[in-house]
């Protein structure tokens, strides 16, 4: 393995000595660097086995993706490709920039190896991630970026419609595929939007500006819905039925989660926010198995939520999931955990799930 990805856990021990927020910006701008360096992608180039898989009909490397949230604002793509995602999702991008809630905002729980967070989207605009997105040479040499779209703290809850149409509008003509995020715990009533009505109507004008756009674009990348893993069975049927109605390519399962059953008695338990990390890992296995039922083999399904090793991005596979994304096992364990899960993914292969 190389040295790139060895020296995680001494950088770790750096980073964990820095306030969480600013220790994720000092790393996003270290790859922003790293990226120009010809010795560093040398380092990692090929670190990541080939996987090959087709997922929302899209080729991906392997099913090993980087979850939406790390990278808000799409300033870092390239700096991330080095790691050996398989597809790349960035994002959570709004109409308008927005500043999120007052920090701190981010809050670690190392003994559980988990993280609150209630950044609130915060990020530069729709107009800003476009320009990065374009900038970026990902997609041209033949990455999978999913571009993950949501709704500004200040648009009333009953006019949502309108900033993930803006969102989709932007997106479309450089997202692989476009994810509807109604399931940050940080935007206030943003999760009722996975409420059956509420749902039904966004997927309708989902549906019908992507019938538009189709045909302006003559090309038509997939819609996938990201939800939460604090849903109950009936509320996981509704789900999966709407967005089956709505001829959705993908659910993505799951979101950080607003239970701190698994960190009673850790510091920060009780800030605000969502918790992500291990136990988030079986309430997305549970959403992932009831989808998986409900819809049958035809819908993609991609799993997240508390992979730290191998072995859990494997029993994702099991549960039903087509690809995994990891964003809480990487602060944890480093990169080294790509290219692990894509190896327990490997050894597993050719076993039905
Ligand atoms: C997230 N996540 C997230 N998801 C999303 O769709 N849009 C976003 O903007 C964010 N922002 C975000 C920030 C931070 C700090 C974290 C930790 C997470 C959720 C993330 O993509 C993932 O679904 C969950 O964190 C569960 O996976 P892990 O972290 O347990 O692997």
């Amino acid at each position: 393995m190389s040295l790139f990805f060895q020296t995680y856990p001494m950088a770790r021990r750096a980073l964990f000595s820095m306030d969480p927020e600013r220790a994720h910006e000092w790393t996003l701008q270290t790859l922003n660097r790293l990226q120009h360096c010809r010795a560093t992608r040398l380092l990692t180039n090929g670190h990541t086995p080939r996987l090959p898989r087709t997922v929302m009909g899209l080729k991906l490397r392997n099913p090993v993706g980087l979850a939406a949230g790390l990278d808000k604002n799409g300033a870092c793509i390239d700096g991330l490709a080095m790691l050996g995602f398989g597809f790349i999702e960035v994002g959570t991008v709004t109409p308008r920039a927005q500043t999120g809630n007052p920090a701190p905002r981010m809050f670690r729980l190392p003994r559980a190896r988990c993280l609150i967070n209630r950044m609130g989207f915060n990020n530069d605009g729709l107009d800003a991630f476009v320009a990065n997105v374009q900038r970026s040479q990902w997609r041209r040499q033949g990455g999978i970026l999913g571009l993950n779209i949501g709704k500004n703290a200040d648009t009333p809850i009953d006019r949502a419609v309108d900033d993930y149409l803006a969102c989709l509008d932007g997106v479309y003509p450089h997202a692989d595929y476009i994810t509807v995020n109604i399931s940050s715990p940080n935007t206030r009533n943003l999760r009722s939007l996975q409420d059956h009505e509420a749902l039904d109507a966004l997927l309708e004008s989902l549906r019908e500006r992507r019938e538009v756009l189709a045909d302006q674009h003559g090309r038509r990348p997939p819609l996938a819905v990201k939800i939460a893993p604090d849903l109950d069975g009936a509320a996981i049927d509704a789900i999966a039925d709407t967005a089956m109605r709505h001829k959705v390519d993908g659910i993505i399962a799951t979101n950080t989660t607003v239970s701190r059953n698994a960190v009673h008695g850790l510091p920060h338990e009780h800030e605000a926010g969502g918790l992500s990390g291990p136990p988030v890992h079986e309430m997305s296995l549970r959403v992932i198995r009831r989808l998986r039922e409900r819809l049958g083999p035809s819908m993609a399904l991609i799993g997240v939520g508390g992979i730290e090793a191998g072995d859990q991005a494997a029993e994702k596979i099991q549960a039903g999931a087509d690809a995994v994304q990891l964003y809480t096992g990487l602060i944890y364990r480093g990169p080294a955990l790509v290219r692990e899960c894509v190896q327990a993914m490997q050894a597993r292969a050719g076993n039905p799930r």
